[in-house]
């Protein structure tokens, strides 16, 4: 039975996309801890800049036109989506993850996103959003038959997508970047998975993004200092390296350049030990 992690925080650019793609890609390329691990990655996010980092636009085009995107998970038929009329899904049964998922390396795989999803995130009325939460999570419980790890890439928002990956989730991950109010922002995320629980909440873990070689920021000492976060909280940051923002149509990730520059060198030690703390957690 694979495990369900969210990457989430109702803040943007906080490096959700980021962590989820390099998460993702240590855990499947590297067998931590002698364990090899299938991961799939969801991208969950119209914006779908996590599938753009790994799929080249030529075989993104194909993929979508074929409909193999996380479209498919919710809704079967898009050919007259209407946000203001939206069609309920007729069909209860999700796709086969097998059928929709895009072979990235050996052990990992990908569902792509699209912006036309982005039909779906504008305000639905609670009782019609039944039937895209059945399909939801048969899906992910099928997910869980056939990998380790399931990372889902979630866009900033309330909405359909927070609520389903949400009550789907064993973890919730939050990159926290040192901003102005990030402190707020833990506090409605936390209030957030509490008030979208059903059964067991996934259990969260704070992770520091974009830190600054051994400076610790006054929003970080904020938060471990906080009795309600401090212990959510992961020892180890990611910190701010460029290479971390390179990847772009399966290109630039640190496994690749690792061996070519002292920065790349050391922004690869880095993940490593984030992933394998984050392993431990999970
Ligand atoms: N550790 C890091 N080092 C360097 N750049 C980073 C790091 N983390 C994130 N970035 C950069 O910061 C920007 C925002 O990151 P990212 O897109 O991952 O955030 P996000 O939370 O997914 O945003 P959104 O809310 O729009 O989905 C991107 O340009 C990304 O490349
Ligand atoms: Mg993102």
């Amino acid at each position: 039975m694979g495990t369900v992690v969210t990457v989430m925080n109702m803040k943007g650019g906080v490096g959700k996309t980021t962590v989820t793609m390099h998460l993702g890609g240590m855990i499947a390329l590297y067998s931590i801890g002698d364990k090899e691990r299938s991961v799939l990655l969801i991208d969950y996010d119209p914006q779908f800049n996590l599938t753009q980092a790994f799929i080249p636009d030529r075989i993104y085009f194909q993929l979508e036109k074929a409909r193999k995107t996380t479209l498919s998970i919710l809704l079967d038929d898009d050919t007259d989506i209407d946000p203001y009329h939206l069609q309920v899904p007729g069909n209860m049964s999700p796709p086969k993850v097998r059928e929709l998922s895009y072979k990235l390396y050996d052990r990992l795989d990908i569902i792509p996103s699209t912006l036309d999803l982005m039909y779906l995130a504008l305000g639905q009325p609670e009782k019609r959003i039944k039937p895209f939460e059945e399909r939801f999570d048969k899906f992910i419980a099928q997910c869980r038959e056939h990998y380790d790890l399931i990372l889902i890439d979630c866009h900033p928002a309330g909405s359909l997508f927070t609520k389903t990956a949400l009550t789907n989730s064993d973890h919730v991950l939050i990159p926290v970047a040192p901003q102005r109010y990030a402190i707020r922002g833990i506090g409605l995320m936390l209030q957030f998975i509490e008030a979208k629980k059903l059964g067991a909440s996934p259990v969260p873990h704070i992770l520091f993004n974009m830190t600054a070689g051994n400076e610790i920021s006054a929003e970080e000492k904020e938060i471990r200092n906080n009795p309600k976060f401090g212990g959510k909280c992961l020892r180890s940051t990611l910190k701010k390296y460029k290479v971390f923002s390179d990847p772009l149509e399966g290109n630039g990730f640190v496994w690749e350049t690792h061996s070519k520059s002292r920065w790349s060198r050391e922004a690869f030690d880095n993940i490593e030990s984030v992933t394998k703390e984050f392993l431990s957690k999970i």
